[in-house]
């Protein structure tokens, strides 16, 4: 299946000048993490801001699953009383992770050292996507395993008894890997070390330092090694969400290719292991004003004026992948309008996402009248300023397919439709009224 149970089809049309504010919900990778860690903490950890999407509600039920307390208190305000690291009890049923590669993968790590037994299950999209990359390392530290063929979900772990502390080598760019072993590290006596190419996101690194981990990264000659004491006791903190920037994304391209617009979108990460899309948006021409430059949450953050102007094709070239990784479908709508081809290189990882994003960008931006090529890790885009549309695009349960092909359609000559809008609720559930209050035409 690949669509929802309950398919939403959609329509874009050409709008006139977007204009307001968009203000966009919690970082996604951070709500997951301060339930987590929440959850492993001593005490009462209290968070604002919190994304409720469906993959980190979905996160909620499953720390209460594993024993924690976890209270809704109002609009994005939640509670979570923690069980302490290896305080973890057996959950009596299924986890189910709905959509969520971030909150499968990380919760894998954060039990599988633990000696409690757990089996864990998502949607169609989530168990085609690949876990050995997970399981392989948590086995390294002791814990059984059985996944389905070729490493899928479900999958059951039955977390070490005595567990080993490990060193390991990511094999692709991916702050999921990082992190599940982190969690799984906290866990174990001694010290685990990870070791990834190029930097990835860095929020669990700075979140545990934050609840009182210690934990270092360096940059040496072997890559970026990052490295964890085991044992620690987390205590309780005061967690503020700041704003997604791949949430603020939509927006913001919409903005800059809807002929007059001019949007504010206020509070937004600019955490530099997270912002490859504004580099390469302001390396096309884009008109990004990053205003009130601060932190929040432990977290650099900027307001953003974003108007609308011409733009040029660029090369993204591969070391700039992770810090824009969730991006490029909506990376590759901009350049769509842009003028002259974007390369987009070392992008492989898209195979592998909410679905093969590679090939869902390109046969919707095809069905709408745009060249596309691709390789296994790389897809160029022909901009020729202006696009036809008229095409409908599949979304294969993938949030950011969906929303990327609506904002397409905001600016071609012919409407765009979607088979199925249902998956934005899982990373952006008001991002059709946000959308609609900057006077964007599409429902
Ligand atoms: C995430 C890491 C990225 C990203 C995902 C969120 C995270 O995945 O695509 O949406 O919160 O750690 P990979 O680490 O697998 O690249």
């Amino acid at each position: 299946m690949s669509h929802s149970p309950d398919p939403r089809p959609m329509t874009a049309r050409r709008s006139g000048p977007l204009r307001g504010v968009a203000t966009v919900p919690g970082d996604k990778s951070i709500s997951h993490r301060a339930l987590i860690l929440g959850a492993l903490s001593v005490g009462e950890t209290r968070i604002t801001g919190l994304l409720e999407g469906e993959d980190v509600l979905d996160t909620a039920k499953a720390m209460r699953a594993f024993g924690a307390q976890v209270e809704r208190l109002g609009n994005g305000e939640w509670s979570v009383h923690g069980v302490g690291v290896g305080g973890f009890s057996e959950p009596e049923g299924v986890i189910d992770c709905g959509n969520s590669g971030t909150g499968v993968r990380l919760i894998m790590g954060a039990m599988a050292t633990t000696p409690i037994t757990a089996t864990f299950t998502g949607d169609a999209s989530l168990c085609r996507r690949p876990m050995a990359r997970i399981t392989d390392p948590l086995s390294q530290f002791g814990a059984q395993i059985t996944a389905r063929e070729g490493g899928r979900l479900p999958i059951t772990i039955q977390g070490a008894d005595d567990p080993l502390p490990v060193r390991y080598r990511t094999p692709v760019a991916s702050a999921q890997i990082k992190s599940a072993i982190l969690l799984a590290g906290l866990n174990v006596p001694g010290e685990t070390v990870v070791i990834e190419a190029e930097p990835t996101r860095d929020h669990s690194e700075r979140m545990l330092a934050g609840f009182g981990a210690e934990i270092r990264a360096e940059q040496t000659d072997q890559g970026h090694v990052i490295t964890l004491q085991g044992r620690p006791e987390l205590r309780a903190q005061a967690v503020a969400v700041p704003r997604d920037p791949s949430s603020a994304a939509f927006p913001v391209a919409a903005a800059l290719i809807v002929p007059g617009s001019e949007i504010r979108v206020p509070g937004v990460s600019r955490n530099p292991t997270r912002d490859g899309l504004y580099v390469t948006l302001l390396d096309m021409g884009a008109d990004i004003v990053f205003e009130n430059s601060r932190e929040e949450g432990g977290e650099p953050v900027a307001d953003l004026l974003v108007r609308h102007g011409p733009l040029r094709g660029v090369t993204v070239p591969a070391e700039r992948a992770a810090s824009m990784i969730d991006e490029f479908p909506i990376l590759s709508v901009v350049a769509a309008f842009a003028e002259g081809p974007t390369v987009m290189n070392g992008v492989a990882e898209l195979r592998v996402k909410e679905s093969d994003r590679i090939d869902a960008m390109a046969r919707g931006l095809e069905a709408n009248g745009v060249r596309v090529e691709e390789t296994r890790d790389s897809m160029t885009v022909h901009g020729q300023g202006r696009v036809a549309g008229g095409g409908t695009a599949a979304t294969h349960l993938d949030h950011r397919i969906a929303m990327s092909f609506l904002v397409l359609g905001l600016a071609t000559d012919a409407p765009v439709q979607i088979d199925d809008g249902a998956p934005i609720a899982t990373s952006f559930p008001d991002f059709v009224p946000l959308m609609q209050g900057l006077r964007a035409d599409l429902g």
